[in-house]
């Protein structure tokens, strides 16, 4: 068995090195995370009361509409949040330590070592004026006892590894004179140089072509088989999640809504919004007379959110739950109907009969025996 700091090959590398052992507390513990802007417009309510965990070895997978807090919550993970001008607070936990709160010096070792990001748009990570293996170089001299060298080295072994062709000769290109998919490519590697034990990556894939997609998703992949990582994948695409995620995380307006195991998420989903998420994609059915419908209307506000259910402005369900509880009340993220650790928020007392005979049949009419079949496996 290969020692996980030889770094021989991640791409070639099909063998898991570690075992994660049973009992181990996960890797990434998030508990009650509220991240708040005050601006000149009032206060933004970006992050609410957001709760999860993720193990080494697992991906979770993070979906919701833009301006959902995906990227708040994940920064707030790095500590990449000016404390000046962020409220925030909960508790955020990395291999047992807490990052709510930690001085800049521990974060610092944190980032980049233990932690990686891969971030939205490579540009915002890259810095123009410095070729990109010298930035390469850089994050790996800060946490490795190595000369220059040795770092530059390094540097072209990571380009090589995530598939920049003639990686020896690019090594002192600088990041304009990249394509956008091998800058992409170039950031990653910069995420991976010191093989980080949780990987975030924020919508690594978008703008790229679907063939440079999937070489990224493998690549992920691979790292996460030969370093047993864990990784939170944010999408919007929930066929990246179908093919990545162990676990997915429904966020909206802020605030998770719908958690749970992936296939069981997606073939048993139980909250409005979530349907509606895939009533707009048709890749995850894959089914040919699938028929996509768009969410209707616009994400809330997150200066002055909805009261009661923030997805009830949208929502084509409500006139189903008894009162006006969807307007006035909050409902608990609470266990689902079907499946072990699957959680919703959502008012619906029978979210599952609704999906099966009115959401389904109208968007994936070739999936209702699927969905049958695992509401008996699953309630058994
Ligand atoms: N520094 C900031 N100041 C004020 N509002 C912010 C700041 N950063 C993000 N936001 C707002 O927080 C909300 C969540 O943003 P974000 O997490 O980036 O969404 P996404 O799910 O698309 O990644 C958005 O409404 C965004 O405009
Ligand atoms: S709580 Fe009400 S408004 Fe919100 S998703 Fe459920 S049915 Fe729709
Ligand atoms: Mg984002």
């Amino acid at each position: 068995m290969s020692s996980p700091h030889v770094n021989e090959g991640f791409l070639s590398a099909g063998q898991q090195v570690f075992q994660p052992s049973a009992g181990e507390d996960p890797f990434l513990v998030v508990d009650e995370l509220t991240v708040r802007f005050p601006t000149h417009d009032g206060l933004v309510q970006a992050v609410t009361d957001l709760s999860y965990s993720v193990e080494r070895g697992k991906t979770l997978g993070i979906v919701g509409e833009s301006g959902s807090g995906k990227s708040v919550s994940s920064m707030a993970v790095l500590g990449l949040h000016d404390p000046r001008s962020t409220r925030l607070s909960g508790s955020i936990r990395v291999g047992g330590r807490e990052i709510v709160g930690a001085d800049e010096d521990d974060l610092r070792r944190l980032r980049g070592k233990d932690v990686a990001m891969i971030f939205q748009d490579p540009l915002s990570a890259l810095h123009p004026f410095y070729s990109i293996g010298d930035q390469i170089a850089e994050a790996y001299l800060l946490h490795n006892k190595v000369s220059k060298r040795e770092a530059k080295a390094r540097a072209v072994e990571m380009l090589d590894r995530v598939g920049i062709p003639q990686a020896r000769n690019r090594v002192d290109d600088f990041p304009h004179q990249f394509s956008g998919g091998m800058r992409q490519r170039a950031m990653i590697a910069m995420a991976l140089v010191n093989d980080p034990k949780l990987l975030i990556a924020d919508e690594p894939t978008t703008a790229l072509d679907v063939t440079v997609q999937a070489q990224i998703l493998d690549l992920l992949q691979d790292l996460q088989r030969e370093f047993n990582s864990a990784i939170i994948i944010i999408t919007h695409d929930l066929g990246v999640i179908a093919e990545m995620a162990d676990d997915v995380l429904v966020m909206y307006a802020g605030r998770a809504v719908e958690t749970g195991p992936t296939k069981l998420l997606l073939t048993n989903p139980e909250m409005p919004y979530t349907w509606g998420l895939l009533s707009s994609v048709p890749d995850v059915t894959a089914s040919t007379d699938a028929r996509l419908i768009p969410i209707p209307g616009n994400p809330p506000s997150l200066l002055n959110p909805p009261s009661g259910c923030p997805f009830n402005p949208r929502c084509a369900h409500k006139d189903k739950v008894p009162g006006d509880l969807c307007t006035t009340t909050l409902p608990d993220l609470l266990p689902a109907q079907v499946g072990e650790d699957h959680r919703r928020r959502c008012h619906l007392p029978d979210p599952e009969v609704i999906y099966g005979t009115e959401v389904l049949p109208e968007i994936a009419p070739n999936l209702v025996e699927q969905h049958e079949q695992t509401r008996e496996e699953e309630t058994r």
